[in-house]
C-alpha cells in the first residue's frame, strides 16, 4: 500500500499531519529518509518508521494451483472461483488474482492484496516470463519450434513476440511441450497453436516470473516464501512511483 495511506491509517493522522511528517524528514524506510509519499510499502520487505516509531503493514501473497473448471475471478454466477479454494481463515477482503487463466486451464495463479505489484507484473514493458505445459492433438515438429521463435501470427493477423517452444513427447495424435512467453494476449497459447494448425487439449501454467508451482497439488494454495517475496522486490519497488522514490531514499 502507498506509504502515505499506511501512515494515515496506522497513525490515524490527517492528510495534513501526514504531509508534515514527510516534510520534516521523519519518515524512514530501512533506516533511510524517504520523500516519495507514493512508495509501495510492505513490512515483509521494508522497515517503516515514523519519528522512530515502527509502523507495520503486511500485504498478503498466495500461490494457487488452479484446477480446470474454476474461474480466475472474485465472483462468478455459474462456476466456482479460485477463491472458493480458500479456507475462510486464509481469505481476506482486497485479495485479487494477478492475471487470468482460462476456465479450462490449470496452474499457477498469484493472489495478493498488493495492487501495484499486479500492475507491474502484467505491464507489457516488464516482459515477465510465463511458462506453460501444453498437450496438443497432433505431432509437433521443428517447424513449429521455428514458427514460435520467429513470432506466431494469429489467424486474423495479430503478431506475437518470439516465444520458446520446447518439444517433450511428440506422437502422431498427441504431443507435449513447454511454451515460454513474455506477453499475455487473450487465449494466447491456444491461439498460437491454432495458428500452427493444432488444438490445445491440456494447458497448465507452471511458472510466472520468479514464481514456480513446484510440488503444490492441483487445488492447493500456499503463502509465498520469503525468498519468493525477495525475488518479487523489483516489481514491488519498481513502479513508476517508486522509481523516483528509490532516488528519494537519501
Ligand atoms: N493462454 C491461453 O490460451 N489460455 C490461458 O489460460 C493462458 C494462456
Amino acid at each position: 500500500m502507498r506509504i502515505d495511506k499506511v501512515i494515515e491509517m496506522q497513525l490515524q493522522t490527517s492528510r495534513k499531519e501526514m504531509k508534515r511528517l514527510f516534510a520534516k524528514g521523519l519518515v524512514c524506510v530501512n533506516g533511510q529518509m524517504i520523500r516519495n509519499q507514493a512508495f509501495n510499502v510492505d513490512s515483509h520487505l521494508h522497515q517503516l518508521t515514523v519519528n522512530g516509531q515502527l509502523i507495520e503493514w503486511y500485504e498478503r501473497y498466495w500461490l494457487v494451483n488452479k484446477p480446470a473448471g474454476y474461474v480466475t475471478a472474485n465472483h462468478d454466477k455459474v462456476a466456482p472461483t479460485i477463491f472458493d479454494l480458500f479456507d475462510p481463515k486464509d481469505f481476506s477482503e482486497g485479495l485479487y488474482a494477478v492475471g487470468r487463466l482460462d476456465r479450462d486451464t490449470e496452474g499457477l495463479v498469484l493472489v495478493t492484496s498488493n495492487g501495484p505489484l499486479g500492475f507491474q507484473l502484467l505491464h507489457p514493458t516488464k516482459k515477465v516470463e510465463k511458462i506453460y505445459q501444453v498437450r496438443v492433438n497432433a505431432r509437433l515438429t521443428s517447424d513449429d519450434v521455428r514458427a514460435f521463435a520467429t513470432g506466431i501470427v494469429f489467424h486474423g493477423g495479430v503478431q506475437c513476440q518470439p516465444a520458446k517452444l520446447v518439444l517433450q513427447v511428440c506422437h502422431e495424435k498427441e504431443s507435449w511441450a513447454l511454451v515460454s512467453l513474455s506477453e499475455g494476449k487473450f487465449h494466447q497459447v491456444k491461439k498460437m497453436f491454432l495458428a500452427c494448425g493444432k488444438k490445445v487439449t491440456f494447458l497448465k501454467r507452471i511458472a510466472f516470473g520468479p514464481l514456480k508451482l513446484r510440488g503444490l497439488p492441483v487445488g492447493g494454495y500456499r503463502p509465498l516464501a520469503s525468498a519468493e517475496l525477495e525475488q518479487l522486490r523489483p516489481f514491488i519497488e519498481g513502479g513508476r512511483s517508486n522509481a523516483t522514490v528509490s532516488s528519494a531514499i537519501v
